[in-house]
């Protein structure tokens, strides 16, 4: 690892999402204990860090991305003091510890949107953002909400519409108002108080309107619909111009770094769904005065091919500069990468080398709960589906819980998860890969993981170094990492067929990771299929 203040830079983050990661006291939903109690298996992967997603407290009809409280956990994870006991454990262990911040919009059970909803006078009335109808009594403008519908909701009692991008239940924030944004900035100054080291923040990119409310644009005939949302969600149908990714925003991140930079050695990364994402994420990291790191859906919604790795690799690294990503394939909102890219390859082999390119790309990682595994999207049956987002648009997407079921520790009853049912099902074909079945087993994708981030934590080329694409031919992806006088070169295998290529560099020596095998005849290198080379270049 590096320099302990810039450990982010570079470092794995392993996401644990609370309610499916252990249920420690037996009422089916996973709970901050249940967290601490698998920290030992958490740090045994080689990340640096835990960003948990959150347990504040909350009506949970976003499942705790809905805030009611930002200063307090929710019972049913635990207590403020389960908190405290989870971040000692982690730090004990060398493990740092981010928290989600949810804070471009609250829960309406929230005391400012209760308080700001009474009247159009009271001190909070314009900490959310309201707007009066048109004449007509339709909502103010064509805005969508990703959850489904338009994005305004009416009240009665001031006679006017609220914005929500995402339930009528998560109220916008005005961000426009000093008073909330610093409200906002103070509930973040105490949770890094308690020693956190961090924050993921949700939707970082929608902290800012449009104040004059212009419509959005329709995506013109033809032309990409780019946005992070499924394709069967008309929200994809606008170029989101006026509801997010605001130029105000710029010197609101500046504050919150500024914030931040009071506490040394913290972090952020922030989640951007935009028309334009990597350059939405290179404008928010860049400079060193606004975030510390972001991510975008980029490898998060499509299957990935060589030529699709390079064409994200390459547009990045035109835009960088100084600018730090946090790639991830897999997260509490999408179908779990290795259904996404296994459909029709190897079930095993092919979640094994996109781990391998994941762990070897110019930039941070999140690697989410279960990806070590290499789980399946689970099939969660209409009846148990929880996820509002998945009720709207059903069939045609199913929503968030097929990513979101408990985690198998066990092949044993509810895989070791919870002793009575859990609030979504134990997939069956998990229980196949769980823990305790690949934990021993040296080829199992668990113990891959392992090797690959031992591997990249013994090379600080792979940490932060330079990355240049190298021409391996179309089916392969190549590139160098640099730091120093340290230069190695990775190439990956992404195919089910066995593919050979000439080297364009001179190698010095192979560099063996445990699961992975390549030949190399002088610059003549064969990779069978799904497999990785490393090598020091001369
Ligand atoms: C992004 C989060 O990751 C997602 O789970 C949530 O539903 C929305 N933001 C709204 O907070």
């Amino acid at each position: 690892m590096q320099d302990n203040m810039m450990w982010w830079r570079g470092g794995v983050i392993y996401q644990i999402y609370p309610r499916s990661f252990l249920d420690s006291r037996g009422d089916g939903v996973g709970d901050l204990n249940g967290i601490t109690e698998k920290l030992d298996y958490v740090a045994s992967l080689n990340v640096d860090g835990i960003w948990l997603s959150p347990f504040f407290t909350s009506p949970m009809l976003d499942f705790g991305y809905d805030v009611s409280d930002y200063r307090d956990v929710d019972p049913m994870f635990g207590t403020l003091e389960d908190f405290k006991a989870l971040l000692e454990k982690a730090h004990s262990l060398g493990l740092k510890v981010m928290i989600d911040q949810v804070i471009s919009h609250t829960s309406d059970q929230h005391p400012w949107f209760q308080e700001s909803r009474q009247n159009r006078t009271n001190p909070k009335a314009d900490w959310f953002v309201w707007a009066d109808p048109k004449p007509d009594g339709t909502p103010p403008n064509n805005w969508l909400s990703i959850f489904g519908g338009s994005a305004w909701t009416f009240d009665s009692r001031r006679q006017q519409y609220y914005l929500h991008n995402f339930l009528t239940s998560q109220p916008d924030v005005n961000f426009h108002h000093p008073e909330a944004r610093q409200a906002q900035l103070d509930n973040m100054r105490f949770w890094l108080d308690l020693g956190v080291d961090g924050f993921r923040l949700d939707t970082v990119n929608f902290y800012f309107h449009d104040a004059e409310l212009r419509d959005n644009p329709p995506v013109p005939k033809g032309e990409a619909k780019t946005l992070g949302a499924p394709e069967a969600n008309p929200y994809t149908w606008q170029r989101h111009v006026y509801d997010l990714s605001r130029p105000e925003n710029l010197d609101f991140l500046k504050d919150l770094r500024a914030l931040m930079d009071e506490y040394p050695g913290t972090t952020t990364v922030g989640e951007i769904g935009d028309d334009n994402p990597l350059e939405r994420m290179a404008e928010y990291t860049a400079g060193g005065d606004k975030l510390h790191m972001a991510y975008t859906f980029d490898l998060l919604n499509m299957p990935h091919s060589a030529s699709y790795l390079r064409e994200v690799i390459e547009r990045f690294q035109r835009l960088a500069g100084d600018a730090w990503p946090c790639w991830a394939t897999s997260n509490h909102d999408v179908v779990r990468s290795a259904t996404r890219w296994g459909a029709d390859e190897d079930p095993h082999a092919y979640p094994k080398v996109m781990l391998a390119v994941l762990f070897s790309l110019r930039g941070s990682v999140c690697l989410y709960q279960g990806e070590e595994l290499g789980l399946p999207e689970a099939d969660v049956p209409f009846e148990r589906i929880q996820d509002p987002y998945g009720k709207v648009l059903w069939p045609e997407f199913k929503g968030r819980d097929g990513c979101r079921t408990p985690m198998p520790w066990t092949d044993g009853e509810q895989g070791g998860f919870s002793p009575v049912e859990p609030w979504l099902p134990m997939e069956a074909r998990h229980l196949e890969l769980a823990v305790s079945r690949q934990q021993d087993d040296p080829n199992a994708t668990l113990n891959t993981v392992r090797a690959l981030l031992a591997f990249r934590r013994s090379h600080p080329a792979l940490f932060d170094g330079d990355l240049s694409l190298v021409d391996v031919g179309d089916d392969l992806l190549g590139f160098t990492r640099q730091k120093g006088d340290e230069t190695l070169l990775c190439v990956f295998n992404l195919t089910g067929q066995e593919q050979q290529t000439t080297l364009p560099v001179e190698v010095a020596s192979d560099l063996p990771v445990a699961h992975f095998t390549a030949t190399r005849d002088g610059s003549t290198l064969t990779l069978p299929a799904y497999q990785a080379a490393f090598m020091q270049v001369a």
